[in-house]
């Protein structure tokens, strides 16, 4: 009788590894090499990393946050990095390759911009600005124009040019979405990327650490500013945000400039 022998399957699960542990995120390997997991971490910095540490289940609600809004982006037709929220910490998203840009949009003067131009914070900015920081820590992120971007090999014109435009366009959502929470949205960053078919997509996050949200009705700061500058209550206003955008999901959401730009065929109102 011929006895029957078990191997080993050879498309078992390849044992995931660690590509890069960041301030706030760590990204690991997947089966598909062209899919990474993200996972969020409660460790926050401020201030180039000269102020470290933890805010408890910050990284459940980054996970969250950042996975909501990227689903609502790409339901609006925006190109992001963003596939399947899969636990409490931990996301899947398209391997991409980072450009080293971040790309601030300031709806409002606040932080380095009002320290920087000896402005107050929360004066109305018109046009919105859009600055660009080359991605480097160990240089502390400087900002740059366009021709220091293009001089340098950082970006292409082109992509610049892209990424303006792409800023704008999450600024309009980000703005009216944060809205309906009950929260305006003062500044951001954003993070793009190209992925293994030399798509540019929005990569990184969206969340509290990365935005600035002030109260509609109170001006509260609900964002790393509360733990930047030592206000208290981080925690609570972390998960706050989450609960609001939770309570207001589905809600339609009545982009301004939609109509402007319907030729662009993202993110306008069906
Ligand atoms: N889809 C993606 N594919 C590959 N890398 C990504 C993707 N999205 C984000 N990243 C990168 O993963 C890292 C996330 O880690 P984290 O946010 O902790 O970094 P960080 O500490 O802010 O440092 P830095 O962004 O300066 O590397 C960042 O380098 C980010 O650019
Ligand atoms: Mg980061």
């Amino acid at each position: 009788m011929k006895v029957l022998t078990y191997h080993r399957r050879v498309d078992a699960p390849i044992t995931p590894e660690l590509l890069y542990e960041g301030k706030a995120k760590q990204v690991f390997t997947t089966d598909d090499p062209d899919v990474v997991l993200v996972r969020f971490k409660d460790d926050a910095t401020a201030f180039n990393a000269q102020k470290r540490g933890t805010v408890v289940d910050k990284g459940v609600v980054n996970n969250a946050v950042s996975a909501m809004l990227y689903a609502e982006l790409e339901a609006r037709g925006m190109a992001t990095h963003f596939l399947q929220h899969v636990s409490e910490r931990d996301q899947l998203v398209r391997r991409v390759s980072i450009v080293p840009v971040e790309v601030i949009v300031r709806n409002r003067a606040a932080g380095t911009f009002a320290k920087r131009y000896g402005v107050e914070e929360g004066i109305d900015l018109a046009p919105t600005v859009v600055e660009w920081c080359y991605k480097s820590d160990a240089l502390g992120d400087p900002p740059m124009n366009d021709a220091t971007a293009v001089a340098l090999g950082i970006a292409t014109p082109e992509q610049l040019e892209a990424l303006f435009d792409l800023a704008t366009l999450v600024n309009e959502y980000l703005l009216a979405r944060f809205a309906l929470a009950g929260l305006e949205v003062i500044d951001f960053k954003l993070e793009f990327g190209v992925d293994a078919a030399g798509e540019l997509r929005l990569a990184d996050e969206i969340s509290p650490d990365t935005c600035r949200l002030w109260d509609i009705e109170s001006g509260e700061r609900m964002d790393k500013d509360r733990f930047r500058r030592d206000l208290g209550g981080v925690e609570e206003a972390y998960h706050e945000v989450l609960r609001r955008l939770r309570e207001t999901a589905g809600r339609p959401v009545e982009v301004a400039g939609a109509d402007a730009g319907a030729d662009e065929g993202a993110l306008h109102d069906a």
